[in-house]
């Protein structure tokens, strides 16, 4: 980058007239995209992405400025300003600096958070999580990354209209980092027609928590995490979470004990109230669906 910066002062300094010379500053400037990029992890990408989307609308307004072109500097400062702001959200939504998602794995600077965790896991079938949800006043659905890789969002759906039938209030706690990229869990739910009304962000849904019978987890994990109050030493600290360990039962459904995008384990599996749900987004949900049609 100090190459490039160096590169570009000494062209706009000399005024070389080799058309050589700025095709070398476009060569090295390609390389340097690349180079910019390739560390940088797959679920970071949608940050990443975002920046260099801005960095267009400033290289056009940047243009517009050249050229005395408006029309250009406008399209160049909206897109920038857009593409900057959605940015910087994504990281505040993670709690993370942005040097931090550009120049840093998780937990680089040697805290892994990783705790001993004490407590036992407790598993729970498929026929007794649908009795439970059935007798429910109140449940809440936190979609993750899972229920994405699974593509569960019709079954969900599913689930959440039979539990409606019979008289079981449901909504969705949405995180705003919930999945890999901004709106994510908002889209997918979308795409199976959920009500836009019953997607709840999770400063409205936090305090409901407290008033909820059952808690279904499905394929969330650092969203939920609760080192992210009381773990200095984790990475997630700080990091806003949905606080779904007040519910009276959790049920995480997931298919193994592996971290999730943090690399962490999960203290709240570990909670004497939460039960494990293991197996894939997609199939759990819908063996849930037909024990509850059965009931
Ligand atoms: P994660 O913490 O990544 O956890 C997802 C969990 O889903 C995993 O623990 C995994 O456990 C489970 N899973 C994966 N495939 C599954 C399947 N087919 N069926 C059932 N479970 C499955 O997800 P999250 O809670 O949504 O949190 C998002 C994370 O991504 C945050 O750390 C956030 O900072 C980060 N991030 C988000 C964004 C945006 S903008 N959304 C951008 C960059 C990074 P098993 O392997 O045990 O099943």
């Amino acid at each position: 980058m100090i190459s490039l910066v160096a590169f570009g002062t000494w062209m706009v300094m000399m005024k070389p007239d080799n058309m050589a010379i700025l095709y070398a500053l476009f060569f090295a400037a390609i390389v340097y995209g690349i180079l910019f990029t390739i560390p940088i992890g797959g679920a970071d990408m949608p940050v990443v992405i975002s920046l260099l989307n801005s960095f267009t609308g400033l290289a056009a307004a940047f243009g517009g400025f050249l050229y005395d072109n408006k029309i250009m500097l406008t399209g160049g400062i909206l897109v920038g300003s857009a593409g900057t702001l959605l940015t910087l959200v994504m990281c505040k939504a993670m709690n993370r600096p942005l040097s931090n998602v550009i120049f840093g794995a998780f937990g680089a600077s040697g805290a892994t958070g990783d705790r001993e965790m004490s407590g036992n896991i407790k598993d729970i079938n498929v026929s007794d999580t649908a009795v439970l949800m059935n007798y429910s006043k109140k449940v809440i659905i936190v979609p993750g990354y899972g229920l994405a890789v699974a593509q569960a969002q019709h079954v969900i759906h599913e689930l959440e209209m039979i539990l409606e039938e019979r008289g079981v209030s449901v909504k969705y706690a949405i995180h705003p980092v919930a999945g890999r990229m901004p709106g994510h869990m908002n889209v997918l739910l979308a795409e199976s027609n959920v009500s836009y009304d019953k997607l709840v962000e999770m400063e409205d849904i936090n305090p409901e928590f407290a008033s909820t019978d059952v808690v279904l987890v499905v394929g969330a994990n650092d969203v939920i995490n609760p080192a992210a109050h009381n773990d200095p030493a984790s990475p997630i600290y700080g990091m806003p979470i949905l606080d779904v360990e007040n519910a009276a039962h959790i049920i995480v459904n997931k298919r193994s004990m592996n971290a999730g995008y943090a690399g962490i384990e999960n203290e709240l599996f570990f909670n004497p109230k939460t039960n494990m749900l293991f197996g894939d987004a997609k199939t759990v949900p819908t063996k849930l669906v037909a024990e509850l049609k059965a009931l």
